[in-house]
């Protein structure tokens, strides 16, 4: 079976700010991506970058994964993010800006002439209209190993910007575009985080959107406070409920009594093999994440 790798808290932290980044040991975040793009002023840019190397360095030892935001490939500072990036041996490189499969090829190629391991991945932020439009191709090279791809990550303050829809608590005029964004993602075997709530403060809120982006399938939330981590972990942690109901589905199929049946019957409700291999996927994820 597929290991479970947990996303579901993926915090950013502006690689220009030094009180931010001092916190990352003690955080329980599954992902940290150190962002070189919007966090950080264009002054800024530079210095920021020139701060990678050590940032990797102090967490060699890291516990959860670190990604490193770059800017645009096409801006003045992308092609050098990357190479400072990919000689950090990240787990994730995330583009920003990406509007073809073209621009994950073409990030991957360099990636390979300089020889970064197997083990530093392609992000991608779906934040722009020609990704939306784009986004079956992009994700099929989740399918291609070679492409390093494994993850795509909802840039809503950009699509709110670039298509002009009012975003509203409730989201309602970005849902289509998210649900797109899981079915492109599972289409291509890869992980989908759901993008920022801007307001921090508002922890309640945060929770119910949480619970809401857990059910329309995502894997986990992007976030920009450490405060806003443990509603994002619960969330996309199984249930209690859920757990309970999956090990009675692996215990009732496990009976001699049910060996080669294709469907049964439980509690007043028909349950097929499928609903096994979903019942396994879902022990894996709560033994991952304690659940
Ligand atoms: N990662 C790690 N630590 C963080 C953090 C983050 N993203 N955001 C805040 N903190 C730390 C602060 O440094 C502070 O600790 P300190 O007092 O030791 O410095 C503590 O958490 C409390 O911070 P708080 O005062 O509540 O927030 P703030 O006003 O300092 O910062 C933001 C608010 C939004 C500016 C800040 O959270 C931030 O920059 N977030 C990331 C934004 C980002 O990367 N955006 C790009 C993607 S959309
Ligand atoms: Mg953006």
């Amino acid at each position: 079976m597929e290991t479970y790798r947990p996303r579901r808290s993926v915090l950013y932290i502006p690689a220009s700010n030094d009180r931010a980044l001092a916190k990352i040991a003690q955080l329980s975040c599954d992902a940290i991506i150190i962002d070189l793009e919007d966090a950080v002023a264009p002054a800024d840019k530079i210095a920021a970058r020139g701060k990678l190397a050590a940032i990797f360095a102090g967490h060699a030892d890291r516990r959860c994964e670190m990604i490193v935001r770059i800017n645009a490939v096409a801006s003045e500072w992308g092609a050098d993010d990357l190479l400072a990036a990919a000689s950090c041996e990240p787990d994730g490189i995330l583009l920003p800006k990406v509007d073809t499969p073209r621009d994950l090829l073409e990030a991957g190629d360099v990636l390979d002439d300089n020889f970064a391991p197997d083990s530093v991945k392609l992000w991608a932020m779906i934040e722009t209209p020609k990704a939306m439009l784009n986004i079956g191709t992009i994700a099929e090279l989740g399918r291609d190993p070679a492409a390093r791809l494994a993850c795509f990550v909802a840039g809503t303050n950009d699509l709110v910007k670039d298509t002009g829809v009012l975003a509203t608590p409730d989201r309602r005029y970005l849902v289509p575009w998210l649900m797109h964004m899981v079915l492109a993602a599972r289409a291509g075997g890869i992980d989908m985080i759901d993008g920022v709530s801007n307001d921090f403060r508002d922890l309640d809120a945060f929770a119910r959107e949480c619970t809401e982006s857990a059910a329309m399938g995502f894997d986990g939330k992007s976030i920009i406070h450490p405060a806003q981590i443990e509603a994002a972990n619960r969330a996309f942690a199984p249930s209690k409920e859920a757990v309970a109901e999956a090990r009675l589905i692996k215990d009732t199929f496990a009976l001699a009594e049910n060996a080669g049946k294709s469907v049964i019957a439980l509690n007043g409700k028909m349950v097929e093999r499928l609903h096994l291999a979903q019942a396994e996927k879902l022990l894996a994820k709560a033994a991952a994440t304690g659940a």
